[in-house]
């Protein structure tokens, strides 16, 4: 019964901050402030491989071993080897350009496994920002990575280590 409640409640803080989404989704520019990117607000995504991310900017010039660093945060909850289980979160081997919450066997919040959009680094970038702004409902304890530079930093590092040569 309580988790009901909560999951209710949930639902509604959902949809509050989907109705918010949409009013500022128009805000922003290329140059200026970035506008509040959620996973409702993707829209359609060009994706690239690994190799062609890392060659362009932000990545190509983000520093990997800071990257490195960044990415022991995530390995306590998240195995980024290829064949790697499943642990508190699902193991991200090769996630970049698979459709989120499709990992097999890992028991999703109702609002990744409905998600509807591709994990890019601009998804990501966005999800590691503040993830319950990106996907209102999901079950990542994690406040996000605050620094645009250590983000560039963390996704180059795992666009390297969770790609198949
Ligand atoms: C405290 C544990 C924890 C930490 C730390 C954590 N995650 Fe997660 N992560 C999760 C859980 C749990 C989920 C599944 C959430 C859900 O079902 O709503 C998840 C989901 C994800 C997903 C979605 C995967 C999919 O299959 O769609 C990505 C991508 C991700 N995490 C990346 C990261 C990265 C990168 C970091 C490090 C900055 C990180 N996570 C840190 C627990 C964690």
């Amino acid at each position: 019964m309580g988790n009901h409640s909560w999951l209710l409640a949930a639902v509604a803080a959902a949809t509050l901050i989907a109705g918010c989404g949409q009013q500022t989704e128009d805000s922003g520019t290329e140059s200026g402030t970035a506008p509040i990117l959620t996973a409702k607000t993707l829209g359609e995504q060009v994706v690239l491989s690994a190799e062609d991310y890392l060659a362009a900017a932000p990545y190509a010039d983000a520093d990997r071993t800071q990257g490195e660093r960044q990415a022991q945060i995530c390995r306590a909850c998240h195995s980024l080897d290829k064949g790697g289980p499943n642990m508190v979160g699902p193991g991200l081997y090769e996630f970049f350009g698979t459709k989120a919450g499709t990992r097999e066997n890992f028991p999703y919040s109702e609002a990744l496994r409905e998600a509807d959009f591709i994990w890019t680094p601009r998804a990501l970038d966005a999800w590691l920002a503040q993830p319950g702004r990106f996907l209102p409902g999901n079950r990542m304890t994690f406040a996000g990575v605050m620094r645009q530079e250590d983000r560039d930093a963390l996704i180059a590092y795992l666009l390297e280590v969770t790609t198949a040569d």
